[in-house]
């Protein structure tokens, strides 16, 4: 039998143990030697905390195929480094002028404005180096392909571009529609491409492709949906941020548009329509269907 709350678990393990290795300055200088504070910046923004869900959904779409954990980790970890520097970036006061994240002062309090961007930045630039590296699949073509998925994942048409629209709808407001874009580019994105990196490192066919994607499509829609609900019903101390913070600043939400019962009544729906993608893949799937389950019943 599946058991959720033991692979969440596991997974969350492995991702800490793995980054905790691989931030460190010897293995993260080049030509030359990593800043002390750099590498302390980043390893303040990417350890401790965090529920590692990118990384789960990669495990979780590889298990499918039989790939074990082990296989599918380094993949994993290259989208959770990009999922932690858009958080630093998503903090800063040029964004959502955050104070606490996962409980913690967010990277600009704890060092400084110029810190945090870089300590982004260079988050972002070592997720393609595990990607690249052979540790990540034996075969240049998979790597090549998730280097592919990861950029589409994160760039302008998606997180980064999501991202924009976000800030962008602030002052200009946006119609129902263009919440649902705005959203599935900024947080869907990296959820549709944690999915379909594990479906690749599977050597998934196109059809199970094209369906994995249309549930990660789905379920990024509720995790965003779930987000937006917390931000109105949980507590900063639950959370590890603040709460509340979404209608004050304007942003644009479909809790602002459908009310909250409504935007409840819309994630169930969403994530009933995550499941139904997975009906031809049996047990094997119970992962990604205990995934999907969690982002509507999470308390934080
Ligand atoms: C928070 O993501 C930011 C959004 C995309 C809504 P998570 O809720 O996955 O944050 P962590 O990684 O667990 O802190
Ligand atoms: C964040 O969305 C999305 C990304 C970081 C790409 P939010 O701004 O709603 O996330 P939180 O609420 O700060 O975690
Ligand atoms: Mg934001
Ligand atoms: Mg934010
Ligand atoms: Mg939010």
């Amino acid at each position: 039998m599946y058991d959720f709350p033991a692979d969440l678990a596991d997974c969350a393990n492995a991702v800490e143990t793995a980054l905790d290795s691989r931030l460190d300055a010897a293995r993260l200088s080049g030509p030359g030697p990593a800043p002390e504070r750099l590498v302390s910046a980043m390893r303040h923004g990417s350890l401790a905390g965090g529920k590692r869900l990118r990384p789960l959904l990669v495990r979780q779409a590889a298990a499918i195929f039989t790939v074990p954990p082990t296989a599918s980790l380094t993949a994993g970890l290259a989208v959770e480094m990009v999922h932690c520097y858009s958080l630093v970036h998503d903090d800063l006061p040029a964004m959502d002028d955050d104070d606490i994240r996962r409980g913690r002062p967010t990277v600009h309090k704890a060092y400084d404005d110029a810190t945090a961007i870089l300590a982004g930045d260079a988050l972002l630039t070592h997720a393609f180096g595990l990607l690249a590296d052979p540790a990540c699949h034996p075969d240049p073509a998979v790597r090549i392909a998730l280097v592919a998925e990861l950029v589409s994942g994160s760039g302008g048409g998606g997180m980064v571009g999501g991202q924009m629209r976000d800030i962008e709808g602030e002052a200009a407001g946006l119609s129902g529609d263009e919440i649902s874009t705005m959203q599935a580019m900024k947080t869907g994105a990296l959820i549709r491409a944690s999915v379909r990196m594990g479906a690749i490192l599977g050597g998934a066919d196109a059809r199970a492709l094209a369906v994995l994607t249309a549930y990660a499509e789905a379920a990024g829609r509720a995790f965003q949906l779930a987000d937006d609900i917390l931000d109105v019903t949980a507590s900063a101390e639950t959370m590890g941020k603040a709460t509340g913070k979404d209608a004050d600043r304007g942003k644009q939400t479909l809790v602002a548009t459908l009310g909250l019962d409504g935007a409840k009544a819309r994630l169930n729906q969403t994530v009933n329509d995550a499941l139904g993608c997975l009906r031809t893949f049996g047990p094997k799937a119970d992962g990604l269907r205990a995934t999907a389950r969690y982002f509507a019943s999470r308390e934080h």
